[in-house]
């Protein structure tokens, strides 16, 4: 479907709730299906890649309701599924899950088969295939793709070091480490999210931590929790943006996530748009996640910016957003660290790079990030090549263009933030979909 995008004549304004943490909700949906009992999460993300990791849940053999962003989910120990656990284009449901079945002893003898989209067909897995097979699991694929089938059976506690810092892989090893005997250890190179380390206490596991260091004891059986998602600042780094873009706008965004795992995004914002974003910590318990109320305010100045490589883990997901913002910002930002964003729902260096050029952006894509010089938006036509992140990132660009954009692809919007249009059309932004 295509997505048109009329230039903003209005400063944008109002208040909005961000939906779900799109990665709290994969995890709370996970472990409330793995643990005995029941657990409640409230605010969980009604959208398709988080809906894929329930469904799946329910396959195995949990009993799960759901009623808009409350769900209810009693775990009563995992049965093999009669089809194949289908994770849609979700690189967090496939690899997560993957950990939690290698060696799940209610699964033993059975093989279980995980399967997923185009998009997620094309992605590795054999960066959760490897550690786990050196924790003895059995896991067949098609040349480090999916599908996968997973056989699953005991597992020996290992160390791991880390070659990238992803949390995906981190959380697999902590998964598949609740029913290996023993201590499994991970050394991650650098901070990657740690909402599964943040959520487990909450299911009656503590894991040991300490810096670059996680570490569990295993065996251990879950017990139902009750979990309170807080709002996703990937999505609300859409709103934030097309705030911080149109001149003169005042927009409150919360209460939303602030784990500094996963802040990157704000720090840069801080940097290019000084002085436009004001945090207030919010009290409360978000599965021991830290929330805050957001305010921003538009002067649709930006400023370039060299962004910092540690700092690419913790905005990984807001790359492709901070490429459009750049691309409006004075001067010139250097993006350097960045190639594992090959490797997301689709190459986003290469998309955002191809249709940025198509605005009129002068840029230069390298193999590891991207130089981008900022400038006036033309209107025109642009593809989001079937990926949400570099969809959305295209539309609130196009706020500030000097003529419609018109998005093809973009209805994968849907499998992060289903109300991402409805909510900008709040605001003021004139856009819908044909
Ligand atoms: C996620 C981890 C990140 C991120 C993804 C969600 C998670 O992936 O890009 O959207 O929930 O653990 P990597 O682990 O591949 O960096």
């Amino acid at each position: 479907m295509k997505l048109i995008v009329q230039p903003a004549s209005v400063p944008l304004s109002g208040a909005l709730r961000p939906p779900g943490d799109k990665s709290i909700s994969h995890r709370a949906a996970l472990l409330g299906g793995l643990a005995r009992g029941t657990s409640r999460i409230e605010g969980f993300l009604a959208a398709d890649d988080t809906l894929a990791t329930l469904h799946a849940m329910a396959q195995l053999g949990a009993a799960v309701s759901r009623d808009g962003d409350r769900v209810e989910i009693e775990g009563r120990g995992l049965q093999p599924p009669e089809r194949a656990l289908d994770l849609g284009n979700s690189g967090t449901g496939i690899r997560l899950l993957s950990g939690a079945l290698a060696g799940h002893p209610d699964l033993y003898g059975s093989r279980i088969t995980l399967v997923g989209d185009e998009s997620l067909s094309r992605r590795p897995m054999g960066r959760v295939i490897e550690p786990l097979e050196h924790m003895g699991a059995r896991i067949d694929s098609q040349e480090g793709r999916c599908p996968l089938m997973v056989h699953p059976r005991p597992l020996v506690a290992r160390q791991h070091r880390l070659k990238i810092a992803s949390a995906q892989v981190k959380s697999a090893i902590v998964l598949a480490g609740l029913h290996a005997a023993g201590e499994t250890v991970l050394f991650e190179p650098a901070p990657s999210r740690d909402h599964t380390e943040r959520l487990l206490p909450a299911f009656g596991v503590q894991p040991v931590l300490a810096e670059g260091r996680v570490a569990i004891t295993g065996p251990v059986t879950l017990h139902g929790a009750w979990v309170c998602v807080p709002g996703d600042l990937s999505s609300a780094a859409f709103l934030i943006a097309a705030a911080l873009l149109v001149e003169g706008s005042t927009v409150e965004i919360g209460p939303v996530g602030t784990n500094p795992t996963r802040d990157g995004f704000l720090r840069a914002i801080e940097q290019m748009a000084p002085g436009c974003l004001t945090r207030q910590s919010v009290a409360g318990d978000a599965g021991a996640e830290p929330i805050a109320s957001l305010v921003v305010k538009g002067s649709g100045a930006l400023i370039g910016l060299a962004f910092p490589t540690e700092w690419v883990p913790l905005a990984i997901d807001e790359l492709p957003l901070l490429m459009a913002l750049a691309a409006t910002a004075r001067g010139t930002t250097v993006i350097a660290g960045a190639a594992e964003l090959r490797v997301k729902e689709s190459d986003r260096l290469a998309v955002m790079c191809r249709q940025l050029a198509r605005l009129g952006v002068r840029l230069e894509e390298r193999p590891d990030g991207a130089e981008i010089r900022g400038g006036p938006i033309r209107g025109g036509v642009v593809d989001a090549e079937g990926d949400h992140r570099i969809a959305m990132s295209l539309a609130v660009l196009a706020l500030i263009a000097d003529a419609p954009v018109i998005i093809e692809n973009a209805e994968w919007i849907r499998t992060s933030y289903p109300g991402f249009v409805d909510d900008l059309a709040a605001l003021g932004a004139i856009l819908e979909w044909q």
